[in-house]
This record gives C-alpha cells, sequence and structure tokens, in this order.
C-alpha cells in the first residue's frame, strides 16, 4: 500500500512539475521568492539591503548561477546588475545568448561584504553560508528544471556539485546532476575584471564566450 501511495504522490509531483509556466508554476515560483524575501537560514540578512533572488524565464533552458550578490545588485535586488554583470552580459552577447532567454541567480541570496569607510568590500561567502542558501537553489532548480546549469565559478560549483572543484580542470565538459540534468562549471565574470594582465584578460574572456557557445549549443541539443 504504502509503495502505491508514495508512487501515486511522485506522479501527481511529477504532472505538478509539467504545469506550463504562468500557471501554477508562476505562483509556485513567486511563492519561493516571497519566502526567500524572508530569509533568516544565515546571518548575512542582517547586513544586505535585500535578498537578491534569480529571475528570467521560468522555462529557461540555462540556468546561470553565480557566487553573490554584489554591492550593485544588492541595491538594486537584481543580480548581475554591476561591473561582473557588464562582462558577463558582454560575453552572452558574443556567445549568442540573449540574457532574456536565460534565468540568473546565485549561489548566496545576500550580498556579504565587509565595510571600509563608505565602501562595502565583497567578501567570499563561507561553507556554511553556501550549505544554508543551498535550500533556495535547489527549489529554483525544481521548479525550473533547466537541462542545463552552469556554474560561474568556484563557489556556485560547490553548491551545486556539493563538493570543491579545480576550474581549469572541470569547464568544457558536463557534470551530471543528481536529477540527471547537467552542470558546466566557467569562470566567474569577476575573475576576468580582477585580471592585471590585459593579455591575460583577452585571452580570459574568449575562453569565457568559448564555453558560453559550448553551452548555448548543449542547450539547445538537450532542449530540442
Ligand atoms: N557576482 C555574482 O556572483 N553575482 C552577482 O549577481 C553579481 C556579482
Amino acid at each position: 500500500m504504502a509503495d502505491i501511495a508514495s508512487e501515486g504522490l511522485k506522479h501527481a509531483l511529477e504532472a505538478e512539475r509539467r504545469i506550463e509556466p504562468g500557471g501554477n508554476l508562476r505562483a509556485a515560483w513567486e511563492k519561493l521568492l516571497k519566502d526567500a524575501r524572508k530569509c533568516t537560514r544565515c546571518e548575512l540578512y542582517k547586513f544586505g539591503t535585500q535578498t537578491v533572488f534569480g529571475e528570467g524565464p521560468l522555462d529557461a533552458a540555462i540556468m546561470f548561477v553565480g557566487e553573490q550578490p554584489g554591492d550593485q545588485e544588492d541595491i538594486a535586488g537584481r543580480p548581475f546588475v554591476g561591473p561582473a554583470g557588464a562582462v558577463f552580459d558582454e560575453a552572452l552577447e558574443k556567445a549568442g545568448i540573449h540574457r532574456s532567454s536565460v534565468y540568473v541567480t546565485n549561489a548566496v541570496k545576500h550580498f556579504k561584504f565587509v565595510a571600509k569607510g563608505k565602501r562595502r568590500i565583497h567578501n567570499k561567502p563561507d561553507a556554511g553560508e553556501i550549505s544554508a542558501c543551498r535550500w533556495w537553489i535547489e527549489h529554483e532548480r525544481e521548479l525550473i528544471r533547466p537541462p542545463v546549469t552552469v556554474a560561474l565559478g568556484a563557489t556556485a560549483a560547490r553548491s551545486l556539485i556539493g563538493k570543491t572543484v579545480t576550474i581549469g580542470k572541470v569547464r568544457g565538459e558536463p557534470l551530471a546532476l543528481e536529477d540527471g540534468s547537467e552542470c558546466w562549471v566557467t569562470v566567474h565574470p569577476s575573475a576576468l575584471l580582477r585580471m592585471p594582465d590585459p593579455e591575460a584578460r583577452r585571452e580570459g574572456r574568449a575562453l569565457f564566450v568559448r564555453d558560453l557557445k559550448l553551452i548555448r549549443a548543449r542547450a539547445a541539443k538537450l532542449a530540442r
């Protein structure tokens, strides 16, 4: 009996997940957003301006996951709208990906910083904060079910895969996520901003665009 009941529940959940964007899916995402805005799962909510949740179409074939909102994102309440966002947007455009067609979010939804006078300097989230915030990303992925999720940098990779990876070793090839979908790991746009050598920066940006082109082709194939 228990097996039949759990099978039934499984099928009901599957059916619910297949509901068109604009119907129950949107309502479920909006509920998630509303809950995320009140998040107290770690201490970071005490310091930032607001939760910066993901945005984009709920039927996106690609979900990009960054690290955490920066200073400008914290104020705007939207992911990747500051300097790293400009690098990201430029690379997306070069790779032929419309930002409006992808879902963009972060592994950690609050800005973590150290105040230096009037400036707020980015401070890397720790393992506990990444783990506490994984709850949101898992629910975003469960609703959107993207065939391809892209980790932008090591923090996102850790959140999605659950362990530390070396980007140079895993980029360019998909990793399997628990739900059978693919995770692609590439650099974080901020890492490209920080490269002091102009030649290395040019090469870094070109490799980022190369990764995005591969990701675009793979997502198109899987979404068919
Ligand atoms: N860096 C991130 O990882 N995410 C943002 O939204 C902005 C900068």
